[in-house]
């Protein structure tokens, strides 16, 4: 019985169906489901007074989101009982409450197997140069974050295994280290700011000048565990911001990622031209498909209306030209991304300059590639179903 009786009072089994269903709001902040979805809550209580108890069991002891999950908990139950007129219990989930959580999540996949499959709807985009400097994980970032802002589920793995950086561009850092992923069990939950989640190997070292020396199998090793082991839930884009060049983490990519399309960035330098290309055929090789090239560091107008051209012009297009030769339809230039004050100044802030300063023309050049993005996401055409002809 839910209805209130005459007297305006409620049955105890009414009030507590009434918060339970005012706690299918509270949302896991990390894992981004309902508490209720995630068996997070053990029980709703309510005493002869009318006051209500609720008992929640979190996923691991001193977990970040601990304090939100309890204080959102609280203004549910209150929001139904009244303020004052609620409290909440905190327990740790045991063991077998914890292998059972990350199970579900996993949704019936097995342990350790790659949730970005040829079968995965979600579409991966790596984002990859001839040389570092170009731009490249500034670029990535805006990109995740202007798709998120226009409703898509974004993730980005930041594989750039020596010049990690997506962490300090998306605000993910915390006296001057990357924030650490809340580890469930044998699943890792990625952080996320501006509604983008993010990976990276940033965040786990302890000490972010001291370079990553690893070397192949490890870099192979580290690569394929955050495509199964990080629980990004269903996204409809996968972001990799690759380091610069053809090396190991490149080609560890092609082979677990044989699907993902590649976007090539480059400067407008025409002498950046070879290299750039260089990193789209390599990707080719592994059977993945160029999807576009972005000039990025383009000519900046100047409030006297000339153009700046600090770094010449015409390599982007340069690019994509040489990467159509021999392809069925040529490969676009995505965008020109002009040089921007604020675009470096967002970066270095950790307030990415598509949503600190949406106007300005970098942000722009970038958004407009994102909503390309976004309107091809999750399509099924133009991939394989897996079905042989006879
Ligand atoms: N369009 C641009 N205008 C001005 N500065 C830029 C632009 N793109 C990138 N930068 C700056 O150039 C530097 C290198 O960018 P980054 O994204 O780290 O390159 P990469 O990942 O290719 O090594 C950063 O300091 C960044 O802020
Ligand atoms: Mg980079």
């Amino acid at each position: 019985m839910t209805e209130p009786r005459a007297d305006g009072t409620r049955t105890s089994t009414g009030t507590e169906a009434l918060v339970l269903q005012a706690l299918t709001g509270v949302t896991d902040p990390e894992i981004r489901k309902p508490i209720t979805e995630l068996d997070m809550v053990s029980g709703v209580s309510v005493d002869a007074d009318g006051r209500v108890q609720v008992g929640i069991r979190l996923t691991i002891a001193g977990c970040p989101a601990a304090q939100r999950i309890e204080s959102d908990v609280l203004a549910a139950a209150e929001s139904v009982v009244g303020q004052g007129r609620a409290s909440v219990d905190v327990a740790i989930m045991t063991r077998e409450q914890r292998d059972a959580l990350t199970e579900k999540l996993r949704g019936g996949k097995a342990a350790r197997v790659s949730q970005f499959g040829p079968d995965s709807l979600t579409r991966i985009y790596a984002v990859t140069s001839g040389k570092g400097g170009v731009g490249k994980s500034t670029i990535t970032a805006n990109l995740a974050v202007a798709l998120a802002r226009q409703g898509l589920r974004v993730g980005i793995v930041d594989a750039d295994v020596h010049g990690f950086s997506i962490p300090g561009l998306l605000g993910l850092v915390k006296n001057g280290l990357a924030i650490k992923p809340t580890q469930v069990g044998d699943m890792i939950l990625p952080p996320i700011n501006y509604d983008v989640k993010v990976i990276s190997i940033g965040m786990f070292v302890d000490d972010a000048s001291v370079a990553v020396a690893w070397r192949g199998p490890m870099l192979h090793r580290t690569i394929s565990q955050f495509l199964t082991d990080v629980y990004f839930g269903d996204l409809d884009i996968l972001l990799l911001d690759l380091p610069p060049g053809t090396g190991d983490v490149a080609i560890t990519v092609g082979q677990l990622l044989p699907h993902a399309d590649v976007i090539v960035v480059t400067t407008p330098q025409p002498a950046a031209a070879d290299v750039a290309e260089r990193s789209g055929v390599v990707a080719r090789q592994t059977g993945q498909k160029v999807f576009g090239v972005i000039e990025n560091m383009s000519g900046l107008t100047q409030p006297d209306g000339s153009v700046l051209e600090l770094f010449g012009s015409g390599g982007g297009a340069e690019v994509a030209r040489r990467l159509s030769v021999g392809q069925d339809s040529p490969v676009p230039l995505l965008a020109q991304v002009p040089l921007s004050v604020a675009l470096r100044g967002g970066g270095d802030e950790g307030t990415p300059v598509v949503l600190a300063d949406p106007t300005d023309a970098a942000a722009v050049a970038i958004t407009a590639v994102a909503t390309r993005l976004a309107t091809r996401a999750r399509g099924l055409s133009g991939r394989s179903l897996g079905i042989t002809p006879l």
